[in-house]
């Protein structure tokens, strides 16, 4: 029974996770409200929040759990913002330390991995990640637990950072994956033809910076200052969302030609995008495991199953102690 912490971003998560792949109880303090204001994440006030929410979070998880009795507690320790890390860091080794239970750190995108495992149906491995969020792109070989390759990973902006800038330049609230999938939905995606960057060649890299500087010159050249009218801003979105979504498939599927993998995981914020799941059932042809739409963005159930695995395989012991920024998977 592991008690899962996240706080590395703008989301507070905490979670009980039974075996590795039951959720016990499961909450998510959405810090969107508060940093919707700025049109993106303040690292200052992100952490100030995490303070305020993490304590009576985790109280509500232990009372939603009811009689349980927990056995070792994991936190994000990397990468992210500094300042959010240490929050849910310290108060994860203040914890375990009371209760005499192992402290588990968990690198965040190894989170976002296992989010995959939560639930009935968790892929074997070896098996090739998609991973998309707000901060990262990349296509991970996961060849044996907690053993990674990264194949490829973005050279510029993160395919879910893209989506926030264009929601910012087509006028749209933050978080912008969300609002661009919807406002997508009475558009054409063909009515304006975005580039596909850095898909000609072998490389397994990405590059988003291009895509969101067409949406920019489409916008000028179009319409100078004028308002953009809705029927336009909903064929921009469509157009852009099919150019994020394309580049990603175009990569993914080079990915499984060469490293000859045959079961894809897609996980991350960006996971939840429903053009992108459509297109996946439709165009890849390996087994697909996606977590839940809940479970795409970061949450606490995720590290829990990460830190069972961890635990399980006798990797759980890290000798850096303190959270990093900037911590690498592999
Ligand atoms: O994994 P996540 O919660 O945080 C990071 O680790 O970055 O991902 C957040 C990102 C944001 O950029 C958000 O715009 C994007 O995921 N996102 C989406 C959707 N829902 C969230 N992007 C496209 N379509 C969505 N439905
Ligand atoms: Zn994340």
């Amino acid at each position: 029974m592991i008690l899962g912490i996240e706080t590395s971003c703008d989301e507070t998560g905490v979670a009980l996770i039974a075996d590795g792949r039951r959720i016990v109880a499961n909450q998510v303090a959405s810090q969107i409200p508060v940093h919707a204001p700025f049109g993106g994440v303040v690292p200052e006030i992100a952490s100030r929040q995490h303070i305020k929410t993490l304590a009576p979070l985790v109280r509500r998880v232990l009372s939603d759990a009811g009689d349980v009795s927990v056995t070792a507690i994991a936190a994000t320790h990397g990468p992210g913002l500094m300042g959010s890390l240490l929050v849910g860091v310290n108060f994860a080794k203040a914890l375990a330390f009371a209760w005499n239970v192992p402290y588990v750190p968990v690198h965040h995108l190894e989170g976002h991995i296992f989010s995959a495992f939560i639930g009935d149906n968790a892929p074997a491995f070896p098996f090739l990640t998609l991973l998309v969020s707000g901060g990262h792109t990349c296509l991970i070989a996961c060849d044996e637990p907690h053993k990674y390759r990264i194949l490829g990973t973005t050279r510029d902006d993160a395919v879910g950072e893209c989506f926030d800038k264009v929601a910012r330049l087509l006028e749209l609230p933050y978080p912008g994956g969300p609002s661009i999938q919807r406002a997508a939905v009475p558009g054409n995606p063909r009515a304006y033809a975005f580039p596909r960057p850095m898909c000609d060649s072998d490389t397994l890299d990405f590059s988003y910076s291009g895509l969101k500087t067409a949406v920019l010159y489409a916008l000028r050249d179009t319409f100078g200052d004028k308002p953009v009218p809705a029927p336009q801003v909903a064929d921009l979105a469509a157009s852009f969302q099919e150019a994020a979504v394309d580049i990603l498939l175009i990569k993914t599927r080079h990915a499984l030609a060469a490293t000859g993998l045959t079961t894809l995981v897609v996980a991350g914020g960006v996971a939840a995008n429903k053009r992108l799941r459509d297109r996946l059932q439709e165009d890849i042809d390996v087994p697909v495991f996606m977590p839940p739409m809940a479970l795409c963005v970061d949450n606490g159930a995720m590290i829990a199953a990460a830190a069972h695995s961890r635990l399980e395989h006798g990797v759980a012991h890290d000798v850096r102690p303190a959270a990093s920024a900037s911590l690498p998977l592999a």
